[in-house]
C-alpha cells in the first residue's frame, strides 16, 4: 500500500519509450532551428560552430597549457603531445578552488584568480620565460567568432559573474594577465569541454564523432556537415557543432515532462528559464530534486514518520553524489540518512533508495533520447542505413554513478536501432582535449599550411 502511494509521487518522472521518442522528434526539429541562418537567434538548443573541423590524425605535437572552467575545478595544466606515440601526455597540472562569492562576483575578479593561479603554476614549473600556446577549456555557451574570439552568450550552472556575458573571454584573460605583467601566453585555443572531450578519444578511435559531458552540466557536440551549417560558409566537409542540449526546453517545448519540483529547481536557481533540460539531467540539480521529493514526502507523511531535519530543509545538502552512494547499497543510504539528522527506519532507506533511482533514471534515458537524436541525424546526414560511430564522454554523473552508463547505453540502443554506438570515458578531455585541439590549430597556423588548409579538409577553420 505504502508502495502504491509513493508510486503517485515517483509516476511524472517515468518517462515511457513512447514519451522519450517524442523527446527526440522535439529535439530533432530544435537541432534544426539552432543551425538555420535566421533561425538560430531564438532557438533554445543553439548549435554553436566551433570552427573544429576534423578529429585529430596524429601528426601533432608540442608542449601546450590547458586552462579547464567550468566543471567541478578550475585547473591548469602542462601538457606534452607526442607525435611518435600518439599520445597526449599530462606533464604536471595544479587545481585551483573558486570560491562561491568568486563565481558571482565581477569579471574582473574571476579572471584576475585565473591569471595569478596560472601564474603560480608557471612559475613553480618554471615556464614563466616561455609564452606557451594555451588551449582554453571554457565550459558555457559561447559564440565562436574564430577559435581565439569567444563571446560568452550566458552563463549556466553555478556562475554569474558581472560583465562577462557578451564580452570575449580571451580578450578579458589576456587583459588579466597583462595587468600582472609578469608573464604572457602565447595563441589561444577555446574550446567547450564536449569538444575537448571529442577531441581526446579521436586521438584513440577516428571514428569518435561526438563529445558528450554528463557532469556538474550536460551538453553534447558532433561533426555535422558544414552545408547544413547555414552560419558558417562553405559546402564541403564537416564542422563539430556544439548543441548546448542544455537549453533544450527553454522555450516551453517540454512543459509535459516538467514536474512541480522541476518547476521549483529551476525556479531557486541562479538563472531561471534558462538550461531547463539540464536542470533536469545534471549533477548541479539531480540531488535538489531528490530532496525536494523527500520533504514533500515526509510532510505528506510516508517518509521518516512525518518529520523532517534542518539539513533536509535546507537547499543543497542533499547532494548529487549521495544519489550514486545510496543507489549503491542500502548501508550507504542509512549512513547518509543518519547523517542527515533523519529519523529512519528500514522501510524509509528503501524508498528513499527507489526515489534516487528514479530521479537517476529519468536523467540517463533523457541523456539517451537526446543522444539517439543526434546519431540518428549523423546516420541520416550521410544517407546510412546503419551507422557505427563512437561518443567520447565524461562527467561525474556518468562516471560515478553506478548504473547510470547502463540505463543511457540500454535506452539509446532502443532509439536509436540503427545505430551502433560504442562509448568511451574520456582521459581528460577538458584538460589534454584541449591542447589537442590547440595542437591542431597550431599546426594550420603554421605559414604554408595555410594552402593545405584550404584545399584539404583539415581541422580548425580560422
Ligand atoms: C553547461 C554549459 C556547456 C557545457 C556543459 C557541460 O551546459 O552551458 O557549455 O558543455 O555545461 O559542462
Amino acid at each position: 500500500k505504502l508502495l502504491c502511494f509513493v508510486e503517485k509521487y515517483l509516476e511524472p518522472f517515468r518517462l515511457s519509450l513512447e514519451k522519450l521518442k517524442e523527446v527526440s522528434v522535439r529535439l530533432k526539429k530544435d537541432l534544426i532551428r539552432g543551425l538555420g541562418k535566421h533561425s538560430h537567434h531564438r532557438a533554445a538548443v543553439k548549435m554553436l560552430p566551433t570552427f573544429v573541423r576534423a578529429t585529430p590524425d596524429g601528426t601533432e605535437k608540442g608542449d601546450y597549457l590547458a586552462l579547464d572552467l567550468g566543471g567541478t575545478n578550475f585547473r591548469v595544466l602542462y601538457v606534452r603531445v607526442v607525435e611518435e606515440q600518439q599520445k597526449v601526455v599530462k606533464m604536471d597540472s595544479k587545481i585551483c578552488s573558486i570560491p562561491q562569492e568568486m563565481m558571482l562576483g565581477t569579471g574582473e575578479q574571476l579572471f584576475d584568480h585565473i591569471a595569478q593561479c596560472l601564474g603560480e603554476f608557471l612559475e613553480s614549473q618554471d615556464l614563466k620565460g616561455q609564452t606557451l600556446p594555451l588551449g582554453f577549456t571554457f565550459s558555457f555557451p559561447c559564440e565562436q567568432k574564430e577559435i581565439d574570439k569567444s563571446i560568452l552568450i550566458r552563463w549556466t550552472k553555478g556562475f554569474s559573474c558581472s560583465g562577462v556575458e557578451g564580452q570575449d573571454v580571451v580578450k578579458l584573460l589576456k587583459e588579466a594577465i597583462h595587468r600582472r605583467g609578469d608573464y604572457d601566453i602565447g595563441s589561444v585555443a577555446m574550446v567547450n569541454d564536449t569538444v575537448g572531450t571529442m577531441m581526446s578519444c579521436g586521438y584513440r578511435d577516428q571514428s569518435c564523432e561526438i563529445g558528450m559531458i554528463i557532469g556538474t552540466g550536460t551538453n553534447a557536440c558532433y561533426m555535422e556537415e558544414i552545408k547544413n551549417v547555414k552560419r558558417v560558409e562553405g559546402e564541403d566537409g564537416r564542422m563539430c557543432i556544439n548543441t548546448e542540449w542544455g537549453g533544450f526546453g527553454d522555450d516551453g517545448s517540454l512543459k509535459d515532462i516538467l514536474t512541480e519540483f522541476d518547476e521549483v529547481v529551476d525556479q531557486t536557481s541562479i538563472n531561471p528559464g534558462v538550461h531547463t533540460f539540464e536542470k533536469m539531467i545534471s549533477g548541479m540539480y539531480l540531488g535538489e530534486i531528490v530532496r525536494l521529493l523527500l520533504v514533500k514526502m515526509a510532510e505528506d507523511k510516508l517518509l521518516f514518520k512525518g518529520e523532517t531535519s534542518e539539513a533536509l530543509l535546507t537547499p543543497g545538502q542533499f547532494e548529487t553524489k549521495y544519489i550514486s552512494e545510496i543507489e549503491d547499497g542500502l548501508e550507504n543510504a542509512q549512513k547518509i540518512l543518519t547523517a542527515l539528522g533523519l529519523n529512519w527506519d528500514p522501510v524509509d532507506a528503501c524508498v528513499v533508495r527507489l526515489v534516487c533511482d528514479t530521479i537517476s533514471s529519468r536523467s540517463a534515458r533523457l541523456c539517451a533520447a537526446a543522444l539517439a537524436t543526434i546519431s540518428n541525424r549523423i546516420r541520416v546526414n550521410r544517407g546510412l542505413d546503419h551507422l557505427k560511430t563512437t561518443v567520447g564522454v565524461d562527467g561525474t554523473v556518468y562516471r560515478k554513478h553506478p548504473n547510470f552508463s547502463e540505463e543511457l547505453q540500454a535506452a539509446v540502443r532502443l532509439l536509436a536501432p540503427k545505430c551502433d554506438i560504442t562509448f568511451l570515458v574520456s582521459e581528460d578531455g577538458s584538460g589534454k582535449g584541449a591542447a589537442m585541439v590547440t595542437a591542431v590549430a597550431q599546426r594550420i597556423w603554421l605559414p604554408g599550411c595555410m594552402l593545405s588548409f584550404i584545399f584539404l579538409p583539415i581541422f580548425v577553420y580560422i
